[in-house]
Order: structure tokens, then sequence, then C-alpha cells
């Protein structure tokens, strides 16, 4: 199976926050933002794979800056690292300013999904080939996230 680059596969979209995804001091409610980026990651992933994917877990989560009601949420999401069955996809949430383009990174994820054959049963995936200096990055330090989750499971005892 050849292998692609994170860029063959990458998503980006956005959404406008709305006070029904505000919680009651009027920024993001975190679900609102998880859900944005479960579906975003998932996205990238199946264009990795083209086949049906399920979210395995979330691996890091971490909400820098507030969003408020009003800003656009930009969501970039791409695959960092593809195992045998298993992908990490990595997820960087931006609030901009809609009056004055104002950018900042407000959450970012990290995201295993795995392949689902006809049979709902894991399967084989293209492996990632890393071309820029960035997508390099993200791939070495995805692979020392899957290493170090395994490694911690075998340590975890029951
Ligand atoms: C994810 C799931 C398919 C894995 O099934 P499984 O029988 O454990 O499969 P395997 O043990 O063969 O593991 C398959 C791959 O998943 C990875 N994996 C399994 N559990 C994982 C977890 N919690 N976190 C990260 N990776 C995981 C394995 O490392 C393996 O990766 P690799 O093939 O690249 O080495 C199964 O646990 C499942 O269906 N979970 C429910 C998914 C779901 O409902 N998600 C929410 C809605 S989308």
């Amino acid at each position: 199976m050849a292998g692609k680059s994170p860029r063959e596969s990458s998503v980006e979209t956005r959404y406008l926050l709305m006070p029904g995804q505000a919680n009651p001091h009027g920024t993001a409610f975190g679900g609102a933002i998880v859900a944005w980026i479960d579906m975003t990651a998932s996205m990238a992933a199946q264009r990795h794979c083209q086949c049906e994917v399920v979210t395995a877990g979330i691996d890091s989560l971490v909400f820098k800056e507030p969003i408020y009601v009003g800003d656009h949420v930009v969501l970039k999401a791409s695959v960092n690292y593809a195992g045998r069955t298993s992908m990490e996809v990595g997820v960087q949430v931006c609030r901009e300013n809609p009056f004055n383009g104002q950018s900042i990174i407000a959450t970012k994820a990290h995201l295993t999904f795995v392949a689902l054959d006809k049979d709902k049963k894991p399967t084989v995936v293209p492996a990632i080939e890393p071309e820029t200096d960035d997508e390099k990055r993200r791939f070495e330090n995805a692979q020392m996230r899957v290493k170090a989750r395994k490694e911690l499971l075998n340590q975890i005892k029951g």
C-alpha cells in the first residue's frame, strides 16, 4: 500500500461560535469544541485511509485560551503518524476575531483513530510520509507519544 503525506489528507474548517455553544460565562463550552475537534480529525483520518474510522482515544487536549461568542473557530487537522491500523491526528484550534482578523491558538489536541473494514474489524492503513520540517517534527513527536502510551499500558496492572 503506497504511503501518503499528511498534506494529502489534511482538513481545515471553520465555525462561528454561537450562544448555544457557550458556557454561562459567554466563552466556548469545552464539549462543543471537543465535538468539532473529533469531527474534523475523523475526516482527516478518513481521507488518509479512505475507509470507516472510529475514535479510539483522545490522547491530549489542552484549552490554552478562551474562545468568545462571535469568534470564528478555525480547526486544522492532519495525520501525524500511522501505525498498522491506527492513526494519530493532531488538531489545532484557533480563535479568529472576525473584525480585525487577529488569530490565536486556543486549543490543541491529539486523537487516535482506528480504520475499520466492512466487518468492522481493524484494517491496515497507508504509511505516513512526512515531507516538510513541521510534518517530520510532528511525526517524531507522535511516534514518542505512541511508544509512551504503550509502555504506560504495559506498566499499569489490572
Ligand atoms: C478502537 C477499537 C476498534 C480497537 O479495537 P481492538 O480490538 O482493541 O483492536 P486492536 O487491539 O487490534 O488495536 C487496533 C489498533 O488500535 C490501537 N488502539 C487500541 N486502543 C487504543 C486506545 N485506547 N488508544 C489508542 N490506540 C488504541 C492499537 O494500538 C492498534 O494500533 P496499530 O494497529 O496501529 O498498532 C475498539 O476498541 C472500538 O471499537 N472502540 C470503540 C470506538 C468508538 O465507539 N468510538 C467512539 C465513536 S467513533
